[in-house]
């Protein structure tokens, strides 16, 4: 096995990434059981679509982008996941990320079709009695960005492992900050990864595919799963299914672990969905967003929207100062259909 550090520039209080190559000792394994496990919901359906995409896809549907949870709170939850989940390679390096021994905790798949750049963002973070084991994203990813939690954040390592040959399927990266320049690991991606502190290190999904190709115009709905026969079917509801080569297919693997706690820390209590919605609320109502006596709560779908949509603002509209330089210069929007 070889790992390399390719990052060692002064990141602004963030841990330098580490590349590992030689991740698994049989990727086949991985692919296969990619494959096996579908069929995989958008990963809109589990964020709103202003936290997940980038510019150019905004307005025309979702992105093609697929998530399957494979292990949570330490657990595996399909059959094989703990080959990922009790990786010694990821284990060793987000061990060095943080100088600190780290406790593997979640795996995630993601299956992205030929599509524009992701939006930039940051990991949704775990915080101490509320993760996403328990709570769903939207809430978690708005109490990171309200900074009212902090007391209770988890540091967590992030590794993403990519299999992808072909065109565009960048992962795109800050490790300075959004102010520093842009990185990217670039396929072709046969057995690597990088493992960061990827819940306060932007970074995105490049663009992906054939430039002749059109990205599908998808709803919340869709599922992605893999053909017996071979390659990969999106089908959605009213809409004639599509489908891709499995060369087409941009696969990766998300792996966090828990960076396990000093002495120091911990001194606020737990989390729990009360204190969680009262301390929302109150900021809320300081702010005029929620009427004093407004009900809320974690299970009121609309109460979710109105706190995610005060407080998360997707790095698009936060800044101007990012430029798609690696967005293709073709007009993506005048391609030819998909196969
Ligand atoms: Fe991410």
């Amino acid at each position: 096995m070889r790992e390399a550090v390719v990052h060692r520039a002064r990141a602004a209080g963030l841990a330098p990434p580490i590349r590992i190559d030689g991740v698994f000792d049989d990727p086949g394994v991985i692919r296969r059981l990619v494959q096996r496990n579908g069929p995989y919901p958008t990963m809109a359906s589990y964020l709103p679509v202003s936290a997940v995409q980038g510019q150019l896809a905004a307005g025309d549907g979702v992105s093609a982008h697929f998530r399957g949870t494979w292990a949570a709170g330490g657990h595996p939850l399909v059959d094989g996941a703990e080959v990922i989940l009790h990786n010694p390679r990821l284990l060793r390096a987000a061990s060095q990320l943080f100088d600190a021994e780290v406790i593997p905790n979640t795996v995630a798949v993601n299956i992205n079709a030929p599509m524009a750049a992701g939006g930039i963002h940051v990991d949704v973070p775990s915080f101490r009695g509320a993760d996403r084991d328990r709570y769903p994203m939207q809430l978690l990813q708005a109490m990171a960005a309200s900074g009212l939690f902090e007391d209770w954040r988890v540091a967590e390592a992030g590794a993403v492992w990519w299999n992808y040959q072909g065109p565009g399927g960048a992962y795109d990266y800050w490790p300075d900050g959004l102010d520093g320049p842009m990185r990217s690991e670039q396929p072709p991606f046969i057995n690597s990864a990088l493992v960061a502190d990827n819940n306060r290190m932007y970074h995105r999904i490049g663009w992906i595919g054939d430039l002749a190709a059109a990205s599908p115009i998808l709803s919340a709905a869709a599922q992605i799963s893999h053909h017996a026969d071979g390659g990969w079917i999106i089908s959605d509801s009213g809409r004639a299914p599509v489908r891709y080569d499995d060369r087409d297919i941009r696969i990766s693997i998300l792996w966090k672990a828990q960076v396990r706690p000093g002495l120091q820390s911990g001194a606020a209590a737990p989390l729990t969905s009360e204190l969680i919605t009262g301390i929302i609320s109150a900021d809320l109502i300081r702010r005029g967003v929620q009427a004093p006596g407004q009900a809320a709560s974690l299970s009121d779908q609309g109460w979710l929207d109105l706190m995610h949509s005060a407080y998360y603002v997707p790095v698009s509209a936060a800044t101007s100062r990012i430029s798609d330089t690696t967005d293709p210069p073709a007009d993506r929007a005048n391609r030819s259909g998909p196969k």
